[in-house]
C-alpha cells in the first residue's frame, strides 16, 4: 500500500477499500471469542479519543492507564509480550498486513489478554484513529526504509506525518523510533531538525547496543524480531526518542 506525501490517505475523504484477502474477511467477521481483540479499516477510527475505555480490562480506579501504540507491529511479537508483563497498561498494535494482525488477535485470545488490541490499519491514518493527547508511548520499530531514490516518497515518517502525530502525544508522551538503516535515520534526524519547534529530542544514539557485548543474546521484547536479525548481521541500531514541545 505505498502512498505518496500528497496522497489523500491523510484526509477525511479517504476510504479503505474492500480486499479479496481472506484475512480481511476473517478480521471483519471475528468469531465471538475474539470480539474486541482486533479491528480493521475504518473500525479502527470509531473510538478516536476514547480507546482506554474500549479494552476488556477493567479501568484502574483513579488512574489513567498509560496507552502504548506500536506502529508496524507485524504479528505483535513485542507488543504482546509487553501486554503480558504490564497488565495495568493498555496496548494497541497496528500493522497494515491482514494476516499478521489476525495472527496477533489469535495470540491475544490464546493468552487471555484483556489489555491489548490489534488494528489492521495504515499508519498514515493515525490522526483519524487517536485523539489529542491520547497516546503516552508511540513506538515505531524498523519501518520500511524505502532506500531507492524513487521510493523515498513512500516513507511514513516524513515531516507532514510527524507534524500530524505531534498533537496525539500526551504532554509527557514519547515517540520512539529504531532503525538499522543509517541513511533513513539521517532522513528522520533532518525531519526532526526541520520540526525543532514541535519536537524535542530527549535521547538519540547511532549504536544502541554498543555497550552490550551480549547484544546477540537479547530476546523479544527487549529487542524486536527484525532487530535480532540486524544485531546478528552486525548492524548498529539507531534510536531516537522525542517529546512534543
Ligand atoms: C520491517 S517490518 C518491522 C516489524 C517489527 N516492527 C520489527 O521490528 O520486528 C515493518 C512492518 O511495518 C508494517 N508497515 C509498513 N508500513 C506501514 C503502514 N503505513 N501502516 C502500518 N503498517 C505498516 C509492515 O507491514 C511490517 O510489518
Amino acid at each position: 500500500m505505498p502512498r505518496s506525501i500528497s496522497s489523500p490517505v491523510y484526509g477525511p475523504e479517504f476510504k479503505y477499500t474492500p480486499s479479496k484477502n481472506i484475512y480481511w474477511v476473517k478480521l471483519k467477521e471475528l468469531p465471538a471469542a475474539m470480539q474486541g481483540f482486533a479491528l480493521t479499516d475504518h473500525d479502527t477510527e470509531t473510538h478516536r479519543g476514547n480507546w482506554r475505555s474500549q479494552f476488556h480490562a477493567k479501568p484502574i480506579s483513579g488512574v489513567s492507564a498509560p496507552l502504548h501504540v506500536e506502529i508496524g507491529c507485524n504479528a505483535g511479537h513485542v507488543v504482546l509480550e509487553w501486554a503480558k508483563l504490564n497488565p495495568d497498561a493498555r496496548y494497541i498494535g497496528i500493522d497494515w498486513k491482514f494476516k499478521q494482525i489476525y495472527r496477533l488477535a489469535e495470540k491475544i485470545q490464546k493468552n487471555n489478554l484483556k489489555n491489548i488490541q490489534a488494528f489492521r490499519a495504515n499508519a498514515d491514518r493515525l490522526p483519524s484513529m487517536f485523539g489529542e493527547g491520547e497516546i503516552d508511548f508511540l513506538h515505531m520499530f524498523f519501518p520500511d526504509p524505502w532506500p531507492k531514490k524513487g521510493q523515498q516518497k513512500n516513507r511514513t515518517a516524513n515531516t507532514r506525518w510527524l507534524l500530524s502525530i505531534a498533537p496525539l502525544l500526551s504532554p509527557t508522551g514519547i515517540f520512539h523510533l529504531k532503525t538499522d538503516h543509517a541513511e533513513y535515520f539521517e532522513f528522520i534526524l533532518q525531519n526532526l531538525k526541520e520540526l525543532d519547534s514541535t519536537f524535542e529530542i530527549i535521547d538519540m544514539t547511532k549504536d544502541l547496543h554498543a555497550a552490550n557485548p551480549q547484544a546477540k543474546l537479547l530476546k523479544i521484547p527487549e529487542v524486536t524480531l527484525f532487530e535480532r536479525l540486524f544485531i546478528k548481521d552486525g548492524l548498529p541500531i539507531h534510536s531516537v526518542k522525542v517529546r512534543r514541545r
